[in-house]
C-alpha cells in the first residue's frame, strides 16, 4: 500500500477562533484526517509577532488545542502540538531566511496590513513571519496544506522557497499544495462584508467558535445585507447575502444553488435565522466537547507532549538533511 500523503497546518493562538477559522481551516483538518497523515500545530511562535500578554497567550494555546480536539481531531491519528515545543521550526526558519529575498517579503499583503495596524511595533518577526510558516510546512514534507484564502500568498512563497532550495541541493523538500475550500475559503465580516472576518475587528463583525447561541443569532440578524431582498449568489454586488449563503452552504452540505432555491422569496429574516440555526447546531456540540477538554489539563499535556515528541522525530530528520546539504557540521559540539 502507498504510504499516506502528509498534511501540515497551523492556527495562531490569538484569543478565540472565529467561524472563519472553522470554515476556512479547522473543519477541513477534520474532514481530511483519515485520508492523510496529519500534523496540526498551534503556532505559538507566530503569535509573538504582535505583543502578547504571557498569561493570556498560554491560555489561548490551550484554548486552541482544546478546539482542535473538540472538532473531533484524534490524537492517535494526528499530531497536535505547540510549535515552540519542536525547536527545529526556528532552526529551519533561520536557514530558509537565507534563501528568501526581501523583495518577496516586501510583497506580502498580510505584512503590509499588519504593519499598518501595528505601526508602533513593525518588528523583524512580523516581516519574516512567512519564512517561519514555510519552515513549519517544509520540515514535515507536507504534500497538502489546508488553509483559508488569506494564506494563499504565504503558501506560494513556501513553494517558491522549496523549489529554490531543491534546485541548489537536490530534492530535499516536498513542494506543497494549498487546500482552500471553493466555498467558504474567505468568510467575510458580518458588518463590512467586503473584508475578511477577523478576530482583530470589533466583536459584532465576527462569530467566535465559543459564542453563546443567543449572541450568534443576534450577530447574524444584524448582519449587513442589501435592499434587494433576493437570495442570489453575487459576491461583487451582494457581498453580505453571498457570505451568508456560503456559510449556510458549507455547514449544511448543500450547494449555493440549493440555498438560493430553498430561501429565495422568503425574506432576509427567515434566511438569517436559517443561517443562525445552522451555525448554532454546528457549534453547540463542539462547544460542549471544548468545555470537557479544556478542563482536563492533564489530558492536554499528555497529547501535546506525546505529539511533540513524534513531531520532533520527523523534524529532526529533515533538519539533519538540511544541515548536511548546506554544509553545517553534522554534530553539535
Ligand atoms: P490564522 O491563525 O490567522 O488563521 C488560521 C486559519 O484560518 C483561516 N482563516 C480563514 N478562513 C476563511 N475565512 C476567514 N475569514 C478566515 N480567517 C482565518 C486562515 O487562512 C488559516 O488557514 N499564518 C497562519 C498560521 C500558520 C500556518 C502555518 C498555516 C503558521 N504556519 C503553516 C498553515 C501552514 C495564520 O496566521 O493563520
Amino acid at each position: 500500500m502507498e504510504p499516506k500523503k502528509r498534511i501540515f497546518s497551523g492556527i495562531q493562538p490569538t484569543g478565540t477562533l472565529t467561524l472563519g477559522n472553522y470554515i476556512g481551516a479547522l473543519r477541513n483538518f477534520k474532514l481530511l484526517e483519515d485520508e492523510y497523515d496529519c500534523v496540526y500545530s498551534i503556532v505559538d511562535m507566530h503569535a509573538l509577532t504582535v505583543r502578547q500578554n504571557p498569561t493570556a497567550l498560554r491560555k489561548a494555546c490551550l484554548t486552541v488545542m482544546s478546539l482542535y480536539l473538540a472538532v473531533g481531531l484524534d490524537p492517535d491519528k494526528s499530531l497536535i502540538y505547540f510549535q515552540s515545543h519542536v525547536p527545529q521550526h526556528a532552526e529551519l526558519s533561520w536557514v530558509l531566511s537565507c534563501y528568501t529575498y526581501m523583495g518577496e517579503l516586501n510583497r506580502m499583503t498580510q505584512f503590509k496590513d499588519k504593519s499598518a495596524r501595528n505601526a508602533d511595533n513593525i518588528n523583524a518577526g512580523l516581516y519574516t513571519y512567512p519564512v517561519l510558516m514555510a519552515a513549519d510546512i517544509l520540515l514535515y514534507k507536507a504534500d497538502l496544506v489546508p488553509i483559508g484564502a488569506d494564506q494563499k500568498q504565504h503558501l506560494e512563497l513556501s513553494r517558491d522557497v522549496a523549489e529554490r532550495f531543491n534546485k541548489v541541493y537536490g530534492d530535499v523538500f516536498v513542494v506543497p499544495d494549498a487546500y482552500i475550500p471553493k466555498v467558504g475559503g474567505r468568510v467575510m465580516s458580518l458588518q463590512e462584508p467586503t473584508r475578511k472576518m477577523s478576530k482583530s475587528d470589533p466583536e459584532d463583525t465576527y462569530i467566535a467558535m465559543l459564542d453563546e447561541p443567543s449572541a450568534i443569532r443576534k450577530k447574524l440578524r444584524r448582519a449587513v445585507t442589501d435592499s434587494e431582498n433576493a437570495i442570489r449568489f453575487a459576491p461583487e454586488n451582494k457581498p453580505g447575502v453571498s457570505n451568508l449563503m456560503s456559510i449556510l452552504s458549507t455547514l449544511r452540505g448543500i450547494t449555493l444553488d440549493e440555498v438560493a432555491s430553498l430561501y429565495d422569496g422568503k425574506g432576509y429574516g427567515v434566511f438569517k435565522d436559517a443561517v443562525a440555526d445552522a451555525v448554532i447546531e454546528t457549534l453547540a456540540p463542539i462547544q460542549e466537547r471544548f468545555r470537557r477538554f479544556n478542563s482536563d489539563k492533564a489530558y492536554l499535556e499528555e497529547v501535546m507532549t506525546h505529539s511533540a515528541r513524534r513531531a520532533e522525530a520527523i523534524a529532526a530528520k529533515t533538519m539533519a538533511k538540511v544541515r548536511r546539504k548546506v554544509g553545517l557540521a553534522a554534530t553539535r559540539l
